[in-house]
């Protein structure tokens, strides 16, 4: 949008978040540079550090403020002397929930000139979208334990499925088939689901899945259970051009997307409200091992960078980030995507990428 000036909080995190986000946001500068698209930073320091400095993982007025932003850029969040759980509870999981960002948009992409660990499989083959419903399912945290700590113990852990939270998440997953530039001649979404065994939620999103695709007549309705779409994806990644799921298997065969398309050192997500703010992360972690060594690939969190633009309507920018990103990995210089053994340091390859801008 012309004129424009975007606010972007910038939540670096802990571990290899800052050094990723350093890299994300020089590449940013570059596109943003070109195309003139203008943007001001507030960071934030929330995370592992400030909680063990402070008490504080992310105060309510801190949502308050993220309310006010166009977007939030997001490093990595887990500290290894905090216990497992809390910050992903209280500062991710918090910000999705409180923000409403109802889809997890996470492409599973091959770029040419990485390996993929499927045997034959080319770029051609691994270019699809997940999208994943993400302020529902079993990550709401209800249920409850009777008994603990005892051989009689009892633990409910419940999974949450209303129609307006289905129903927003798969219309969104046709609309955005439609506009998808697909590599398919026939645009297609498939729904992801166990309704064989969990008849009550997953019969929900069946009835649904019907009714919202109807609206859509040019676009193809596919349907697997989870455990055989795991299988396809690894046999046949080329079946697939968006799928739509629920928050934790969304969850889980992203992790397996991601090391289809060459790890999770280049695998990219969005956290979005279409309505309101919307958070981009790579999906990796914070790697605490590698914190501060500059060998962890940044190439996850600069692609979320363009995911940021490209939702926030900067095609153009989001785009040449794109075609820079591949224009570099097809340059012959990495040796491989993992931390540590891209022959690269984490720096280089934002220099690298910032440069063919
Ligand atoms: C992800 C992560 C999170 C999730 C964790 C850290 C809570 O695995 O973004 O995929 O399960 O959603
Ligand atoms: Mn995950």
């Amino acid at each position: 949008m012309a004129n424009k000036k975007y606010r972007i909080g910038v939540l670096p995190g802990d571990g290899v978040g800052p050094e990723c986000i350093r890299e994300g946001l020089k590449v940013l500068e570059s596109a943003c540079g070109k195309t003139n698209v203008k943007h001001e930073l507030v960071n934030y320091d929330f995370g592992g550090d400030r909680y063990l400095r402070t008490n504080e993982i992310l105060p309510d007025s801190a949502i308050e403020e993220f309310k006010k932003l166009d977007a939030i850029y997001l490093g990595a969040v887990g500290h290894p002397e905090v216990q497992p759980g809390l910050l992903e509870k209280e500062l991710l999981l918090k910000i999705r929930f409180k923000l409403d960002q109802y889809i997890n948009l996470r492409p599973v992409v091959l770029y040419p000139g990485v390996w993929s660990p499927l045997k034959d499989k080319t770029p051609e083959d691994i270019d699809f979208v997940v999208i994943r419903e993400n302020t529902e399912g079993l990550y709401c945290g209800i249920g409850g334990v009777f008994k603990k700590n005892t051989k009689d113990e009892i633990a409910v852990q419940e999974e949450v499925n209303t129609y307006k939270g289905v129903e927003r998440c798969i219309r969104y997953a046709f609309e955005y088939c439609e506009k998808r530039k697909s590599r398919k001649k026939e645009k297609e979404v498939t729904m992801v689901d166990k309704s064989n065994v969990l008849t009550y939620g997953h019969d929900l999103w069946m009835r649904i899945f019907e009714e919202v695709g109807k609206e859509f007549k040019d676009i193809k309705k596919g349907h697997a259970y989870v455990d055989a779409c795991c299988m396809w994806m690894v046999k046949n990644p080329e079946w697939f051009d968006v799928i739509v799921t629920n928050n934790l298997f969304g969850d889980i065969i992203t992790d397996l997307g991601a090391i289809t398309q060459g790890g999770l050192g280049v695998a990219a997500g969005g956290n979005i409200n279409p309505e309101g703010v919307s958070m981009f992360e790579p999906i990796h972690g914070s790697a605490p091992k590698y914190t501060g060594k500059n060998v962890i690939n940044p190439i996850a969190t600069i692609a979320a960078g363009a995911m940021m633009m490209d939702i926030l309507g900067e095609t153009a920018t989001a785009e040449n980030i794109e075609k820079a990103i591949r224009k570099s990995l097809s340059s012959g210089k990495f040796k491989s995507m993992d931390a540590g053994k891209m022959g690269m340091s984490t720096s280089e390859v934002g220099d690298l990428i910032a440069k063919s801008i």
